[in-house]
């Protein structure tokens, strides 16, 4: 499965089966935690069953089934943090998601004291990743949950500010531009805004409630980028709000 296909086929899976991580698949994930936490210079630590990845107590009106792997993103409390949480957690997700398991981005739902992971002086838990096996079809009260949450996708113009109208603007923009609103954020709110001015684009927060919008941010730049990769432009984001995406030159 290609990073595209993964993003077409993520969702926020809110329903697991009893069937805990192969060990394989639990070590493969664990080693890429690492390798993105030295990447991002944040931590993503892979909590499987011996350590306590079962004691996850997350919202039981909105997940079913049995947690006994997540992933913990943790890391200072400031921005910059939130939005590599953002763009490193997602790839640990679409990695898992080409490895066929479900996954749900939690910011909000879960019990804080279920963690017990030590936290080191000035760092906080931002976010978890539960990931694990899927039933073959999501039940329906957790259909009914995201499908309710989708009704509010945002409409790709919505999402792009420019001298001319997103149609006029280059098919990569577009691409990333659609990949971003198939990928996950908070309560779906969808809230980057890409301006592109004479020949620069830009990641951009029109707002700010509860800065959770640049975990938003972090992981609609992964997305975009993959995206725009495969429709020929490859580039790298500045981080940030307002941070260009800066375009490798063609050989
Ligand atoms: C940073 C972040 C935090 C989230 N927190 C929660 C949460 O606390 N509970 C939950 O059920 N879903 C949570 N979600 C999942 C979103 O609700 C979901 O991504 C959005 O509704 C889009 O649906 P989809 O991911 O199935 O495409 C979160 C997503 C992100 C990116």
């Amino acid at each position: 499965m290609t990073l595209t296909e993964a993003i077409e086929k993520r969702i926020s899976c809110r329903a697991y089966t009893d069937m805990p991580l192969d060990p394989s698949v639990f070590e493969e994930l664990s080693e890429l935690s690492e390798t993105l936490s030295r990447e991002g210079e944040i931590r993503i630590v892979l909590v499987g069953p011996a350590d306590g990845g079962a004691d996850l107590k997350l919202n039981g009106r909105m997940f079913s089934g049995t947690i006994s792997t997540y992933a913990a993103l943790i890391g200072p409390d400031d921005d910059l943090t939130r939005e590599k949480a953002g763009f490193f957690g997602e790839k640990l997700v679409l990695h898992a998601t080409q490895l066929g398991l479900g996954t749900c981005w939690v910011a909000g739902t879960f019990d804080r004291s279920s963690v017990t992971l030590p936290l080191a002086e000035g760092e906080v838990l931002h976010d978890v990743i539960p990931m694990g096996n899927m039933p073959s079809k999501q039940p329906f009260a957790q259909r009914t949950i995201r499908a309710g949450l989708r009704r509010r996708n945002k409409k790709p113009e919505a999402m792009f500010k420019g001298d001319g109208s997103l149609s006029s603007a280059p098919s990569w923009i577009r691409a990333g531009i659609d990949a971003v609103i198939k990928g996950p954020s908070a309560v779906n709110e969808q809230p980057v805004v890409f301006a592109w001015e004479q020949g620069v684009l830009h990641a951009t927060l029109p707002y700010l409630k509860r800065n959770i919008e640049y975990t938003d941010l972090g992981i609609a730049k992964l997305h975009f980028q993959i995206a725009a990769q495969e429709a020929g432009i490859s580039g790298t984001w500045e981080w940030g709000n307002q941070g260009a995406f800066l375009i490798k030159e063609q050989a």
